[in-house]
């Protein structure tokens, strides 16, 4: 798949590099191509690229926002229409920035039709480099709407070695943002490489 990555952070770097090395085309749409944090993401992934924004999502099969949530609105207004379009929220809004709204919730309002799902948003960028090596999954809850885009987030989970679990629909997308408030209590215990996993037995 052609995936564009909307911010080459920690977190769209790290998942541009397992989408990359999971044999999927990488683009990274960005504010400043030649930034520091993009030109180490492209530095990791043979063949992937960084763009503006618009031109990065032309033609891709799946749009991934990998933003901080303060450039959510000026990103959207670069952009085509995304009606019809898959499009993953991996963000998560903390501080002074909380609202009663997701930012899956923000983006299903900035972008009329798209087709959304909430995913990656529960793990330390981190796991992106050590998921497919645990010894217990890490579990990689997707939530939505949009069974289409739940499928294509939870096939990507798996391929890049997540343990995909259905999370329920949009209303759903801010518990896992809060579930972020939890990951990090743990974090102080465990470190960032912890990871929320499912005991069904
Ligand atoms: N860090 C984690 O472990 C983690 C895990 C899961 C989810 N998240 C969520 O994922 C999102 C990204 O986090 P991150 O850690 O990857 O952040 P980051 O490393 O700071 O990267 C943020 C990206 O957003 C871009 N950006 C920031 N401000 C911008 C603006 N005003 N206009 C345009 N682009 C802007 C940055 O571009 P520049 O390079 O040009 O600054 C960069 O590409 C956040 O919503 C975060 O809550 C984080």
């Amino acid at each position: 798949m052609r995936i564009a990555i909307l911010g080459a952070g920690n977190v769209g770097g790290g998942l541009g590099r397992a989408f990359g090395a999971a044999g999927h085309d990488v683009l990274f749409g960005v504010r400043d191509p030649e930034s520091t944090k993009t030109l180490a993401a492209l530095a990791d992934i043979p063949d992937a690229v960084a763009a503006a924004p618009a031109a990065a999502v032309e033609g891709a099969d799946v749009v991934v926002f990998a933003l901080r949530p303060v450039a959510i609105a000026a990103t959207v207004a670069e952009l085509p229409s995304m009606a019809g379009r898959i499009v993953i929220d991996a963000m998560n809004r903390f501080d002074a920035e909380v609202t009663a709204q997701s930012t899956t919730q923000d983006l299903a309002r900035l972008l009329p039709g798209a087709k959304l799902a909430k995913a990656f948003n529960t793990i330390g960028f981190e796991n992106l480099r050590s998921a497919a090596v645990r010894s217990i999954p890490a579990a990689m809850f997707v939530a939505g709407d949009d069974e289409d885009a739940k499928r294509v987030a939870m096939d990507l989970a798996a391929q890049i070695g997540f343990q995909p679990e259905d999370a329920g629909g949009m209303a759903n997308t801010k518990a896992l943002e809060e579930m972020v408030k939890v990951w990090m209590a743990l974090a102080q215990t465990h470190g960032r490489t912890v990871a929320f996993a499912i005991s069904d037995g």
